[in-house]
């Protein structure tokens, strides 16, 4: 049984909870918010024996197995740090830092303290996305020359202070969302070699929208995310024998069209709870076999994902106040 502790009672922390309760043999044991009623909250409904009024309590306590960080971005290498240091195998939230100096601070902590460290990129678990990769890896759409991949939500109207429009806690569109099409443009094609991206900005100050082409020896990737409207979020990979379309939202998907020689078929794939137990299952099968990072999110990627979002940001002059 692993014990998990979840730390910042917040959106993603509900839906990750609920998805926790339907993988077997792990449980949520303890949750620990800013506030103690919040937390008191949370724990009772999801049926956690323990609520902490402080994320420090949680980091010491000595009930649990691994603490999923689910708080805003700026907080995730603080925080990871933090319950490592008390010897917790953590699952960070993505992007699990805001720059790779973060990422390399975190990765360092992990090796010194020998814990399990997984950035909570959990499209990667995903079984249509996992069946798409194979698919392109057999050659079922013979070499790949274009991938389109998008993520966006009308986001603008959102609270000003929130994570999402708010600078000093790294919000806009690419660390939030872009990170996803760059996600798939690595998983399937790998590393570009050339990276192209424009940013259009928010009265905050935030990047309100990017768009991004990757080039590849033989192929170009058009990626694009965005707080200013809603897309269709249908991801399109077209090679030389046939393409493959993700359907919406593709990042977590149940769903693909293959169309070659003229047909175009529709695969239904499994998907439990909201996609997140995939993940859940990854860290608890890493843990119970004593293996310190995933073989299918490494710290490898996350270190290249993180490169990647260096760059973009770099290219599109998207810069946090704290960083200026
Ligand atoms: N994997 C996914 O599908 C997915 C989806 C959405 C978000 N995310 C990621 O999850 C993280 C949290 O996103 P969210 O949408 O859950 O955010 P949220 O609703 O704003 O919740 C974040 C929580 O973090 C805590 N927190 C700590 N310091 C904070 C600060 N300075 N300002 C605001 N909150 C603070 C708060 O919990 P307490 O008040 O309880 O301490 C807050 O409720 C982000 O890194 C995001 O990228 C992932």
């Amino acid at each position: 049984m692993i014990r998990w502790g979840i730390v910042g009672a917040g959106n993603i922390a509900h839906s990750f909870a609920k998805d926790l309760a339907l993988v077997a043999d792990n449980r949520l044991c303890a949750v620990a918010s800013r506030s103690l009623n919040k937390a008191s909250e949370f724990a009772q409904t999801y049926g956690a024996e323990h609520a902490f009024g402080s994320y420090e309590e949680l980091f010491k306590s000595d009930v649990l197995d691994v603490v999923y960080i689910a708080t805003p971005h700026t907080s995730h290498a603080d925080l990871s740090i933090r319950a490592m240091d008390h010897n917790k195998h953590v699952l960070c939230e993505k992007p699990m830092g805001i720059n790779s100096a973060e990422v390399k601070l975190m990765l360092d902590k992990a090796s010194e303290k020998k814990v399990f460290l997984m950035e909570a990129l959990w499209t990667r678990f995903n079984p249509t996305i996992k069946k798409v990769k194979q698919l392109i890896a057999d050659g079922e759409i013979g070499t790949v020359a274009y991938l389109k991949a998008d993520f966006a939500f009308y986001g603008l109207d959102r609270d000003e202070s929130g994570r999402v429009l708010n600078p000093h806690l790294a919000g806009g569109s690419v660390l939030d969302i872009g990170i996803y099409p760059m996600f798939l443009s690595y998983l399937l094609l790998g590393m570009p070699k050339k990276i192209t991206a424009q940013a259009q900005f928010y009265k905050t100050g935030v990047e309100s929208q990017t768009a991004m082409i990757f080039e590849y020896e033989n192929a170009q990737a058009l990626l694009f995310s965005g707080l200013a409207s809603n897309s269709e979020m249908k991801a399109e990979i077209a090679g030389s024998s046939g393409t493959l379309f993700i359907n919406p939202r593709w990042h977590e998907a149940s769903s693909y069209v293959l169309e070659k020689e003229g047909n175009s078929e529709l695969f239904t794939l499994e998907k439990i709870g909201k996609g997140y137990t995939y993940e859940i299952t990854e860290v608890a099968n890493c843990i119970n076999t004593g293996r310190l990072e995933s073989t299918l999110w490494s710290h490898q990627n996350t270190r290249d994902l993180c490169t990647l979002l260096d760059t973009v940001r770099e290219k599109a002059g998207i810069r946090f106040p704290f960083e200026l």
